[in-house]
């Protein structure tokens, strides 16, 4: 846990346009800045960034956000990775508070172990580049495979000498210590001799999301039956190889623009395919995908497309556990190079203008592709087609999101076609494992289900109809309009003994909140206000911003107003004075107010009404006529007033 007092410090020295300008190009244009939109393809402008109210904007695609909010999308970090990336942007000291002893040693480990990998990395690029050795075999093998000196440069490939411990003893040299550079993987002992684990290989280093070493894979240059041709790293505190994609550092962007994922075997696959232009790429290293390389690639793109050699014995391993990228929505598709090439060599045989096209126009629906597989193993074994029956429908009952029906109604056709049997009978198989899979989940749940509902004292569920709450929500943009005004005028005088949040407060207890507002987190934005003025910390629209509820954050910077400078142009044209809101704010407060109570006061005369139509008793009837007369009176009241501040 990162401490509150640290958060502060971070917060207090953001720059919403210095760390935005990082990452894009950003012109002063009014008190605004304008550039291109890093989340979306634009050739203008329309990426806005206000510094006073510290937002970002767009309004191409209608991403908003604050600063940690932009280096979450941005960078795909976490909140936390986002506000140590920005501690360590402003050099600001982060406190940890309540952390255990073992988080602490783990972070400690990690530390050493990235530092000790930055070392190597550099060590052994300088052994490739400007070592004799080097240049002599290593360098020379990877031109002559067409790799350009740009490239091993860009993707940081080095090479360790064929001695035996010339790394080693660098690296004690430098003080480093042996127990850590075990755990790299960087070096061996045996019998009390230190001596280097790659020798006479090409060094691939491996990078995290933002660039920094985690591990490395070595590839042997001269052939040799006995010695692996790779040697990874071992598993520690930071190569953990499920989560790891190699090469996602440098295809971040890439993949985010192109809004699709090439996935490849190999480290040389990627590094050819980036050298061809291709950037939108990673490597699984021939291994089935795990779900937190999903997740990896889903940050940044739903589209999936898997591109392997033709007789890889890696594609079934790679097919396997794809079951999750369905659920997840994944949209997957499998390229197969033909030939014994494999991507690398391909792109090399044929150019990238090609191989592109290639892929466009060879790939397969992975769900058919596996289908087609599955009964060509079976046969004319009648028992192993029922289970590739089974199987198939299982697959794709995994689609089970609303929004990907349409997808799972294909496949049911397409499939049944393929098998040559009835639609309604794969239909009805696929069901039932969405049935099966229901009922597992519900067992789950219900336990805690029965008591929430015992506790809320009725079992009965009201029923919602979609219609009413669309009709509802448009009346939201007034709940929000009253939440804005306090939190942009909220600590305004409204008169001499009253700041404007008092007088809302006080309006708001008299109509009694829920009744004013629907939205749930709205009313918790309220309450968060009210206990932040009580307690004297000052409710801003920035104290918002940076909320540790992203839900609410996210919720106040969309409702904040941007505030479009009106150009000088137009100004002087204009010339009259134009008002500006802030100017007009004492008639937002009370109008935005006096809507939601206006709006209160109809759904109550509403309920009376339908109480009146139900009532038969006399007296009653009499009752409720005249709560209508009063309730009407206050509605034309509050007309009158919402009308004059309207009108005026
Ligand atoms: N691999 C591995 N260990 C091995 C063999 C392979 O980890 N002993 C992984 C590596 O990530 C490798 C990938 O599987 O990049 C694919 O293997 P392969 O096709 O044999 O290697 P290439 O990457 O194609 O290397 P090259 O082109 O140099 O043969
Ligand atoms: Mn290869």
């Amino acid at each position: 846990m990162i401490s509150q007092d640290s958060i502060q410090q971070i917060l207090s020295r953001i720059d919403i346009v210095e760390i935005v300008g990082s990452f894009i190009k950003l012109k002063k244009r009014g008190a605004n800045y304008l550039g291109l939109c890093p989340f979306h393809n634009e050739k203008t402008p329309s990426f806005t960034v206000s510094p006073a109210k510290e937002i970002y904007k767009c309004f191409g695609c209608g991403r908003s956000g604050n600063s940690i909010g932009f280096l979450m999308e941005a960078e795909k970090y976490s909140y936390v990775e986002a506000l140590r990336w920005l501690a360590a942007k402003y050099n600001v000291e982060i406190e940890e508070s309540e952390t255990s002893p073992e988080y602490k040693l783990q972070q400690q480990a990690a530390d050493s172990l990235y530092i000790i990998n930055s070392f190597a990395q550099k060590y052994f690029t300088e052994a490739l580049l400007n070592s004799e050795e080097g240049q002599d075999i290593a360098l020379s093998y990877l031109k002559e495979r067409g790799f350009r000196e740009e490239i091993i440069t860009k993707f940081q490939l080095g090479y360790n000498s064929e001695a035996k411990d010339g790394f080693t003893k660098a690296a004690l040299a430098a003080q480093y210590s042996l127990a850590y550079l075990q755990k790299t993987g960087l070096v061996n002992v045996r019998d009390d001799n230190a001596y280097d684990n790659y020798r006479g290989r090409i060094i691939f280093p491996i990078h995290n999301q933002s660039g920094k070493v985690l591990g490395f894979g070595a590839r042997i240059i001269k052939k040799n039956d006995k010695a692996p041709k790779y040697i990874n790293s071992p598993e520690n505190e930071i190569y953990v190889k499920s989560k790891l994609l190699y090469g996602s550092y440098f295809a971040r962007q890439a993949i985010d623009k192109a809004d699709e994922c090439l996935l490849v075997e190999g480290y040389t696959d990627v590094v050819s395919l980036h050298q061809a232009g291709i950037e939108n790429v990673v490597a699984s290293g021939g291994t089935s995908l795990t779900p937190d390389q999903l997740r990896l690639i889903k940050k940044y793109t739903n589209n999936l497309t898997i591109i392997y050699d033709g007789d890889s014995a890696g594609i079934k391993a790679a097919l396997r556990g794809l079951d999750l990228a369905l659920e997840e929505s994944l949209n997957v598709k499998l390229v197969l190079i033909p030939d014994g090439e494999d991507p690398d060599s391909y792109v090399n045989k044929v150019g990238s203008a090609e191989f592109i096209s290639f892929v466009n126009q060879n790939k397969k629906d992975f769900i058919l592709f596996q289908l087609g597989i599955a009964l060509k193993d079976a046969g004319n074994d009648n028992t192993k087609k029922s289970i590739v029956v089974n199987q198939i429908a299982e697959t794709i009952s995994k689609i089970n999101k609303t929004e990907d029906f349409t997808k799972q109604q294909d496949y049911i056709k397409q499939c049944s076609e393929i098998l040559k049997i009835e639609e309604s009978g794969l239909h009805a198989l696929v069901n039932k494992f969405i049935r099966e899979k229901v009922n597992k989940d519900e067992t789950r749940v219900s336990r805690d289900q029965k008591f929430a509902e015992e506790n809320i004292g009725t079992k009965q569920h009201p029923v919602i109809d979609q219609d009413v709450t669309a009709l509802f929500n448009k009346d939201e943009s007034h709940e929000q309009a009253m939440i804005r005004s306090l939190l942009e005028f909220g600590l305004k005088d409204w008169t001499d003994e009253q700041k404007v949040a008092d007088y809302m407060f006080k309006e708001i207890e008299e109509n009694q909140l829920e009744e004013l507002i629907d939205n749930k987190e709205l009313i918790q934005i309220l309450h968060t206000y009210k206990a932040w003025y009580e307690a004297g910390i000052e409710p801003t629209a920035k104290n918002f911003l940076y909320h540790e509820n992203l839900s609410m954050s996210s919720l106040v910077v969309s409702i904040m107003d941007f505030n479009y400078e009106i150009s000088t142009n137009w100004k002087t044209h204009f010339e009259g004075h134009i008002a500006t809101r802030e100017e007009l704010f004492a008639e937002e407060v009370f109008s935005t107010l006096n809507y939601l109570k206006l709006r209160k006061i109809k759904r109550l005369i509403d309920e009376n009404q339908r109480d009146l139509e139900k009532s038969t008793v006399a007296e009653d009837q009499m009752l409720l006529v005249q709560t209508h007369q009063h309730l009407k009176q206050m509605e034309i009241e509050l007309t009158r007033q919402l009308g004059t501040v309207i009108f005026r």
